[in-house]
């Protein structure tokens, strides 16, 4: 049972599947959620069907595009998003994709599409939110705002070194029994759980949510137990599987010197290509 939400939340990817339920059970319980994706006529027709199924104690929901395969749109969403709110009090980084056969297609900035969008996007986002997450630590230190990166049991066949900045997105990894977007999505996962597991460790109470299945108004429980459930705050950096139990991850994944090989990495691919909106 979650807890009364009057918080403000943002779901990526809440226009759709998981994230979809996901914000569903959040307006419910009276918080104002951003629904970020590149799909805005998804996103106004789920919005409309809330607001049709509205009631008192209910809160709203609101779209901001976002296209996590491209920096420039990261930083004008957080532009937006600063425009519109002082502070985030919960963040799901829930999007993502998977493409058959498309680990050829690149983000905006040339990488790999599937760790383009599932980590690189995802890191910079969260860096960029990072400053309205502590806000909201500020203003209710006993209800510290909650981050949590929707991951998979993929990223179990990522490579056992957990990253290797040779090779970020494993094209060159013979693994015959994958094909290689799954191999990429399986890396953008893993990577997943590396950031949140480094990024708990240098700054904030963060909870990470990882594998899912459909139907997707189970696969969003685990999130909203990590991100939502009084229990949860007690459990940040942990790794959840359905449904909102604690799981294993793979072993490269608690290994400090990766994330931090990992994290630093991604911070100078992100510092080549942008300009900061600070
Ligand atoms: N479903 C499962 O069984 C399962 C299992 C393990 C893990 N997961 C993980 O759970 C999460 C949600 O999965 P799902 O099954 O609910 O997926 P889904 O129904 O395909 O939804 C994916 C969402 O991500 C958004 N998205 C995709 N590319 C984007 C981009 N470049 N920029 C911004 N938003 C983007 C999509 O919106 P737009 O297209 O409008 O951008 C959509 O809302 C994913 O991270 C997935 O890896 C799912």
């Amino acid at each position: 049972m979650l807890r009364d939400l009057t918080q403000i939340a943002l779901v990526t990817g809440g226009n759709s599947g998981i994230g979809l339920e996901t914000v569903r059970a959040l307006v419910k319980k009276g918080a104002k959620v951003y629904i970020a994706a590149r799909r805005e006529g998804a996103a106004h027709e789920f919005i409309e069907s809330l607001k049709a199924d509205h009631k008192p104690g209910y809160g709203s929901a609101e779209f901001i595009a976002l296209d996590l395969a491209s920096f420039r749109s990261i930083e004008n969403f957080v532009m937006e998003f600063k425009r519109r709110e002082q502070q985030l009090d919960l963040l799901f980084n829930n999007a993502g994709l998977i493409i058959p056969g498309g680990d050829k297609q690149v983000t905006k900035e040339g990488y790999e599409v599937h760790f383009g969008v599932n980590a690189l996007g995802v890191h910079y986002l969260t860096t960029l939110l990072i400053p309205l997450l502590q806000r909201s630590g500020k203003k209710n230190p006993n209800r510290p705002a909650r981050v949590c990166f929707t991951s998979s049991i993929g990223h179990l066949a990522a490579p056992k070194c957990g990253f290797d900045p040779a090779d970020p997105s494993s094209a060159n990894v013979s693994f015959p029994i994958l094909p290689g977007y799954m191999r990429a999505y399986a890396n953008s996962k893993m990577a997943n759980i590396l950031y949140a597991k480094g990024f708990f460790n240098i700054l904030l109470k963060t909870i990470i949510e990882p594998y899912l299945l459909y139907p997707a108004e189970f696969g969003c429980l685990s999130q909203l137990y990590a991100n939502t459930s009084a229990e949860g705050e007690r459990e940040g950096g942990q790794y959840f599987v359905p449904w909102a139990r604690k799981g294993k991850t793979a072993k490269s994944a608690e290994d400090i010197e990766v994330q931090d090989r990992a994290g630093a990495w991604y911070d100078d691919q992100i510092a080549k290509h942008t300009r900061s909106i600070e």
